[in-house]
């Protein structure tokens, strides 16, 4: 009865990896996903049945399991390198040349460079034992579990062989969008690219946020080669095909001189767009191993390869609208509203024009083609309007003379629009938002939807209204998408913010031309908020760093009767009105000593990171040495991690540093 069982079991394993190679590996499903998932239930359901039974090679493992304290450091068998980037033509000739003057007739493997972070998996008799991230290229981490979520990384391979793999972790474009939107949903910052939501994921101690998030693996290398009797890198990337790994078999190609590298690259661009998974450039590597042993390495990289990267992607869409939007400060901004386009792997809608002079020299029109680019990866904008393709009725641009949410006459200030009205509902919007955000009072939870709903159903009109919330938490509790868990930690967060420290508060409170720097120079200076709000201009234009323009817009400000009394409610609300910084408050694991931050921060802003630090008496530094006390490491840390590790001073990971806050 129970080999029955087991027999059943091996054979639902088999066929569902079988599926999963096709639809993962291969990208060519042969069974419906209804079929697939009748299998894979089938199996759970044998599984939950017979827990003795249960392989440790099975798919349902892919789930994730218990939450890591901390990644464990592991050292690569060999080192994990990367290349040398080039940008251009030229380089690329000059590439081939180098390799032409070594070795004759040299064929190059061309791969679309996948824009991910690198990874390595250990195999044991065929069996995954080991997945790690690339680290410092000597030492990374183990992501063991969580490499096993990713459903394109084998557990079992093809053959019971030990033998490392290399390839990118990487995020398709659907799953990065989804995975943008869940944040959206739990009012968490988006990531910003693909690459970063990849890098994020994998570092997840809790892999079962990692199996959520939909991760892919790319082979692309397999370390000493030879040991498996292969002579080229195509070979590798056919055997790593033929273990059951996906590669990217359909687009990678062979090429003889830089003509065809050309080619395969201008190729390669028009194809991206339509790729399901981003790429960053084209990796180049030399066929031959033999060759490539002739080639060897640099003190850094492998003389054998380079990795050339795309230039900033543009990308041409139409101009739908042009939507004034209104700032808290009441500036007017002209925003390009495009039919949606991917860009570099996100889908956007919208430009900032920035005032009308842009818009003016541009001349851009609605109906008109544009192309956007996403400068530094990040921020959408519009490069270009293709003129010669304009419909001859187009209309110029014209500003806007009335507020288009209040409707009160604009008025110009250097190239700016203003809506004067400080009534204005969108001031008032944008003004909550202000003073919730992370610079300012940090609200936990209280992003702009939210802040925009309550807004509506009149649960906030200003930023006092904050701290009356609480009095309708039953009402809250049943709204739509709210429960009492989550009202419950936003009402906590809102308390929370009574206790910031003046500076907060003061760059909360919007004063223009006070932006939080200022505002942490106004609190060291003045400690208390009494004492800023009776500040003179001749005092603050002699504070460094402030100025005429600044110290007006104060002082101006604190004449305002309003806004007295906006400082006395808060204060009655019991607002924290004093400078904390200088108090330290005692913590032994940071007075005194010295940090040092490397690699990309995920839990905290580096500011963020630096100010904790600092609140606690601690200094962060930028360098390390021996004096060092401890280094935070994020993702991909860079060469102080290394040295961290040869002076052997303590490392701690961003979980790390974040529990020793919280015990404080
Ligand atoms: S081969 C010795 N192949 O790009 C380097 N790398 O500098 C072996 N990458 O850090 C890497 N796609 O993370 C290789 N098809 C590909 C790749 C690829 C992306 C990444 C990798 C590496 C960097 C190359």
């Amino acid at each position: 009865m129970l080999e029955d069982f087991k027999n059943k079991m091996n054979d639902l394993i088999e066929k569902i990896n079988k599926a999963s190679y096709e639809y993962y590996a291969l990208d060519e499903p042969t069974i419906t996903d209804q079929e697939y998932d009748d299998m894979y239930n089938e199996l759970l359901r044998i599984e939950e049945k017979y827990p003795e039974l249960k392989r440790k090679d099975s798919p349902t493992n892919r789930v994730g399991g218990e939450a890591l304290e901390k990644f464990e450091k592991v050292t690569h068998n060999t080192p994990m390198l990367s290349f040398d980037d080039i940008f251009n033509s030229e380089e690329i000739e000059m590439f081939d040349a180098r390799i032409k003057k070594q070795i004759k007739n040299p064929s190059y493997t061309l791969e679309p460079k996948m824009d991910g972070l690198s990874g390595s998996l250990i195999y044991e008799n065929g069996i995954l034992v080991r997945g790690a991230t690339r680290g410092d290229g000597v030492v990374g981490e183990d992501i063991t579990i969580n490499v096993k979520t990713i459903k394109s990384v084998p557990l079992k391979l093809t053959e019971k062989i030990n033998i490392e793999i290399r390839g990118e972790i990487y995020m398709s474009k659907l799953a990065f969008q989804k995975a943008n939107i869940e944040k959206r949903k739990n009012n968490e910052k988006e990531f910003a690219n693909p690459r970063n939501a990849a890098a994020g994921s994998i570092r997840q101690l809790d892999s079962k946020i990692t199996a959520k998030r939909d991760l892919d693996f790319m082979a692309y290398f397999i370390p000493n080669p030879e040991n498996y009797g292969i002579k080229s890198q195509h070979e590798s990337l056919e055997y790593l095909k033929k273990l059951g790994f996906k590669t990217n078999y359909k687009l990678n190609s062979l090429a003889h001189n830089s003509k065809e590298i050309e080619k395969y690259i201008n190729d390669l661009s028009k194809k991206r767009p339509d790729l399901p998974f981003p790429i960053d450039g084209v990796v180049l590597k030399v066929d031959s191993l033999e060759d490539e042993a002739k080639l060897g390495f640099t003190a850094r990289v492998p003389r054998w390869g380079i990795a050339y990267k795309f230039p900033a992607v543009e990308v041409l869409t139409t101009l739908k609208e042009i939507k004034f939007t209104v700032g808290r400060t009441g500036k007017i901004t002209p925003n390009a509203i495009f039919n949606p386009v991917h860009v570099d792997g996100s889908l956007v809608s919208k430009a900032t024009l920035h005032n009308e002079d842009y818009c003016l020299q541009k001349d851009v029109r609605v109906g008109d083609v544009i192309s956007i680019r996403k400068a530094g990866d990040v921020i959408p904008e519009v490069v270009e309007v293709k003129i010669d393709r304009r419909k001859e009725n187009s209309v110029p641009f014209k500003m806007i003379e009335n507020c288009p949410i209040c409707h009160t006459k604009l008025i110009k200030k250097d190239a700016m629009h203003y809506c004067p009205n400080s009534n204005c509902p969108a001031r008032h919007t944008e003004g909550l938002i202000h003073f919730a955000s992370r610079n300012a009072m940090n609200i936990d939870g209280m992003g702009e939807s939210i802040i925009q709903d309550f807004y509506n159903m009149g649960y906030l009109k200003k930023v006092t209204d904050f701290y009356h919330l609480y009095k309708y938490k039953d009402q809250l509790m049943t709204l739509e998408g709210f429960g009492e868990k989550s009202i419950t930690n936003l009402l906590k967060s809102i308390e929370n913010s009574k206790t910031n420290s003046l500076e907060r508060l003061i760059f909360a409170l919007g004063i223009p031309h006070v932006g939080a720097k200022t505002a942490k120079i106004l609190a060291t200076k003045y400690k208390t908020m009494t004492n800023f709000s009776q500040a003179t201009i001749d005092e603050l234009r002699n504070i460094p760093d402030i100025g005429e323009i600044i110290g007006q817009s104060i002082v101006n400000y604190f004449s305002k009767e309003t806004n007295k009394e906006l400082i006395q409610e808060l204060t009655n609300l019991g607002l924290n009105m004093t400078y904390k910084g200088e108090k330290v408050i005692d913590s032994k694991e940071f007075n005194g000593k010295t940090f040092v931050l490397t690699g990309s921060l995920e839990l905290f802003t580096r500011e963020e990171a630096e100010e904790k630090i600092e609140s606690l008496g601690g200094k962060a530094s930028s360098s390390v040495s021996k004096k060092t006390s401890a280094v935070i490491v994020g993702a991909n840390p860079g060469s102080k991690y290394t040295k961290a590790q040869e002076l052997g001073i303590p490392i701690w990971t961003e979980q790390e540093f974040k529990d020793k806050l919280n015990n404080i």
